[in-house]
């Protein structure tokens, strides 16, 4: 049945009319009363844009493979999972999971009796960290698509490494506050003082925590280019909406000069900044 009792007050959110009221009001997108809730508008913008680039994903795997997995690590309440339950894939006559990944045992709880009163079967949540992850026995051994958003601090490195070590095809990445390379850069600073005129670029700590956070992220994508993956990177949304906007796409498309590249690139990234003791992690390895 169409969603008449919403649909002046979301039109412009589009809600369609497959989707369900019930999610809706139990991810408080709506109120009880079934109005937009004013604080939800941010998260739905974030999460819609999200999908848009999820969705034509999930279709081109669904028709090469007859099936997909994808794994969202920190997934908290799961608006994404839910959201793209809810308007893309319960329209699927394929199989497929959904899979939330989260430290939070009160939040994995949540997330499963939501996902049973919906009857959205092909949801699965599990209590784990995203390091954890790479050996649970409960996660199947093919994944197709590895999401984070705003999964905290390291969290998003451990999502790009369980990408690689199952050979994901597609990461799409909303890095969350990433204080540990700023605090690598602190520590160092007397040390890179010394040869580098550059650290200007950090002297202060506000130019630390958002330098750290910019630094962490091109390594990244190189990381992820020297394994093999093209990568895109934009805006999520508006930055009126978050101060957490960056969006990492990658597809697996290997090219052996560009992964050389990147491989160089980072080195020399690693080493500049006197960062090596991260080298290990990004596979880089300095004799
Ligand atoms: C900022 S919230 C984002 C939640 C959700 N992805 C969203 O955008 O609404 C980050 C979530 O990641 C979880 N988290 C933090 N570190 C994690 C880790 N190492 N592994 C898995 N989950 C983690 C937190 O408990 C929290 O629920």
């Amino acid at each position: 049945m169409p969603n008449k009792q919403v649909t002046s007050q979301v039109d412009k959110y589009e809600v369609k009319d497959h989707q369900s009221i019930e999610l809706l009001k139990e991810l408080h997108i709506l109120t009880r009363d079934g109005k937009m809730n004013q604080d939800s508008r941010r998260k739905i913008k974030q999460v819609s844009h999200l999908i848009q680039f999820i969705e034509p994903i999930i279709h081109s795997v669904t028709a090469e493979k007859g099936q997909f997995h994808l794994i969202d690590f920190g997934a908290g309440k799961s608006y994404l999972g839910f959201m793209l339950y809810d308007l893309v894939t319960k329209l699927l006559k394929t199989p497929y999971k959904i899979i939330g990944i989260e430290v939070r045992q009160e939040l994995v709880e949540y997330c499963r009796k939501l996902a049973k009163q919906l009857d959205f079967q092909q949801m699965e949540f599990y209590q784990l960290s995203a390091e954890q992850t790479h050996t649970a026995t409960q996660i199947p051994s093919t994944i197709d698509i590895v999401t984070a958003l705003h999964a905290c601090n390291t969290a998003t490195d451990d999502a790009i490494s369980f990408a690689l070590q199952k050979d994901v095809a597609h990461l799409i990445l909303v890095p969350c506050c990433q204080a540990e390379l700023a605090s690598l850069l602190k520590k160092n600073k007397a040390a890179s003082l010394k040869n580098n005129f550059f650290t200007a670029l950090w002297k202060y700590p506000i130019h630390t925590r958002e330098f750290g956070s910019h630094l962490t992220n091109v390594i990244r994508c190189l990381y992820l280019e020297s394994k093999g993956y093209e990568v895109t990177v934009t805006e999520l949304v508006g930055w009126e909406h978050s101060l957490k906007n960056e969006l990492i796409i990658a597809h697996k498309s290997p090219h052996a000069g560009k992964m050389a590249k990147a491989h160089d690139q980072l080195k020399n990234i690693l080493l500049e900044f006197n960062l090596i003791t991260l080298a290990h992690r990004y596979e880089v390895y300095i004799e």
